[in-house]
């Protein structure tokens, strides 16, 4: 086994779902916790995983430099090499702040952990620090123009280092220089497969035999949630769905098109007038992320109720949150919090309903592969995912009924577009941003002040990186003169090319 030391990393999950790709036996402990779960576990490899500190901070994470002295071969990412680079003599310094793809050139790869890397290949960096002198006994195997450090190694003792994310799905060869240290460390491959009878067991294990509702949303991850309840305890799952105004059109026919084909009634609670009523005035993101989820839940509670009178014990909620959602909503115990999410971090204290969550462990692409499997209609398991508070995080500023009149054309023309052009399944998710700044046009011959709108529109896999969609010209062309001319009172349209990390998909 490989064990992780996590430092808070927002990807420690990936790094580890990246070992049970190559299926490696994998597990996750928490710093403080490091040199007693080696004694015990005895992993034949371990991986300090990165994290928000700067080593040298007043609070930074640490463990003991014993760790070095097991003879066990150590692969430090990001936060762990300038960790390994700290406690071993080198020195780290505040230095360029890098946030997204640059390339890596290779010193050579005669070595094992550079087998079958190219001489260059493209790495995403997340970091702010830099290792700017490596402890005794270390080289440099690879570096970018910025980072000279960018790949090291103690080759003697065994010791890694790299300052970019190889977890990360844009990180080229990635896999494979984990794939390397893993056969360093003479892991036994194993392969891994997402085990379905597994998860209805757990399921049915947790209901006890007591009704479960469920939220769904139309959204491939509550869909597929929704499949595995329904087929673990059948009639006694009831999904609703909280029509909340905030989602684009024909979300409640598609959700009644899902129920119907597995054979289950759906519940609808219609919430439109309520939701924009709450948000009159609202402007801070999180408020509004709080706001809809707090009613959202509250609506469910009001449905409980109705539900147990009618003589059914209901004791669960069902929801659709996957492994991202819990990461960037703080998942895991040293990691930052991004944003809440609102089937995560902003639940109320006092919710009595208790939570199942089929799919919490998997990630995006995972969870369309179980839908897959369970013979879903592709239609069910292709749609781009879409925000719980959907439109009112693509607004900026008030979410008013006119406002989301123009979102909801512009998102309409956005996706028509896309399919016309045959692109709109190889995006990831495409939308339009109110961004609530303004600027200057000439319509007709008059003079119009109107809104900007900003496009993105994104390709990721596992929604824990992104990249912009390198979409025709000709394509985006059309988009954006659509817009202006077809929603009132737009006078720009802009295009997002921001990867993620630094910046998050959502504007808000
Ligand atoms: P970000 O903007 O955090 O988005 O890079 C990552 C993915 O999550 C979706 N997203 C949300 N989903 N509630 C949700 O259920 C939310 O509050 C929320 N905010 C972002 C986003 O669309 C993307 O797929």
């Amino acid at each position: 086994m490989i064990l992780i030391i996590d430092f808070g990393s927002q990807v420690t999950h990936l790094i580890s779902r990246r070992f049970k790709e190559i299926g490696v036996k994998i597990e996750i402990v928490d710093y403080k916790k490091a040199i007693g779960a080696i004694e015990k576990k005895k992993p034949i490899g371990i991986i300090l995983s990165g994290g928000p500190s700067s080593v040298y901070s007043k609070n930074a994470p640490i463990v003991s430099k014993e760790i070095y002295n097991f003879n066990i071969p150590i692969l430090g990412i990001c936060y762990g090499l300038q960790l390994t680079a700290k406690l071993l003599g080198g020195k780290v310094v505040p230095g360029k702040k890098e946030y997204g793809p640059t390339a890596l050139q290779m010193a050579n790869s005669k070595w094992q952990i550079a087998n079958g890397l190219p001489k260059t290949f493209t790495v995403w960096m997340s970091h702010g620090d830099e290792v700017v002198s490596l402890p005794e006994g270390f080289e440099v195997l690879g570096s970018t123009k910025d980072i000279k450090t960018a790949l090291v190694a103690d080759l003697k003792r065994k010791i890694y280092g790299v300052q970019f994310h190889p977890e990360a799905d844009h990180t080229e060869y990635g896999n494979k220089i984990l794939e390397n240290f893993a056969e360093i460390c003479n892991a036994k491959i194993k392969i891994n497969a997402i085990n379905i009878e597994k998860i209805e067991k757990e399921i049915k294990n947790l209901a006890k035999g007591k009704y479960v509702i469920g939220a769904v949303s139309g959204g491939v991850d509550s869909t597929v949630a929704a499949v595995l309840t329904a087929k673990a305890i059948g009639k006694k799952f009831i999904p609703i769905f909280v029509d909340n105004g905030l989602m684009r059109d024909g979300t409640r026919e598609h959700v009644e098109k899902i129920f119907k084909h597995i054979g289950v009634n759906v519940d609808i609670v219609d919430a439109k007038k309520e939701t924009l009523k709450k948000l009159k005035g609202v402007i801070d993101p999180e408020e509004k992320r709080k706001i809809i989820g707090n009613l959202y839940i509250s609506l469910f509670e009001k449905e409980m109720i109705r539900f147990i009178k009618s003589g059914k014990e209901v004791a669960f909620l069902m929801q659709g949150t996957i492994y991202s959602d819990v990461i960037e909503s703080k998942g895991s115990k040293n990691s930052a919090n991004i944003k809440s999410h609102h089937n995560v971090g902003g639940l109320p204290k006092n919710m009595k309903l208790k939570l199942i969550e089929p799919v919490r462990n998997f990630y995006k692409d995972e969870v369309r592969e179980i839908g897959k499997r369970l013979g879903l209609p592709i239609e069910f398991i292709q749609k781009q995912p879409f925000p719980g508070p959907g439109y009112a995080v693509r607004i900026r500023g008030e979410v008013t009924k006119d406002r989301l009149l123009k979102q909801r054309i512009a998102d309409n023309i956005i996706l028509e577009e896309l399919g016309n052009a045959n692109v709109l399944h190889s995006v990831f998710q495409s939308f339009p941003v109110l961004t609530g700044a303004y600027s200057t046009a000439v319509k007709g011959d008059g003079r119009n002040f109107g809104e900007v709108v900003a496009l993105r529109i994104i390709e990721s896999k596992d929604i824990m990186t992104s990249t912009w969609a390198r979409l025709p010209y000709d394509v985006l062309q059309k988009i954006s003169s659509r817009i202006v001319n077809e929603v009132p009172d737009i006078s720009r349209v802009v295009y997002d090319i921001t990867t993620k990390p630094p910046a998050t998909m959502e504007w808000e």
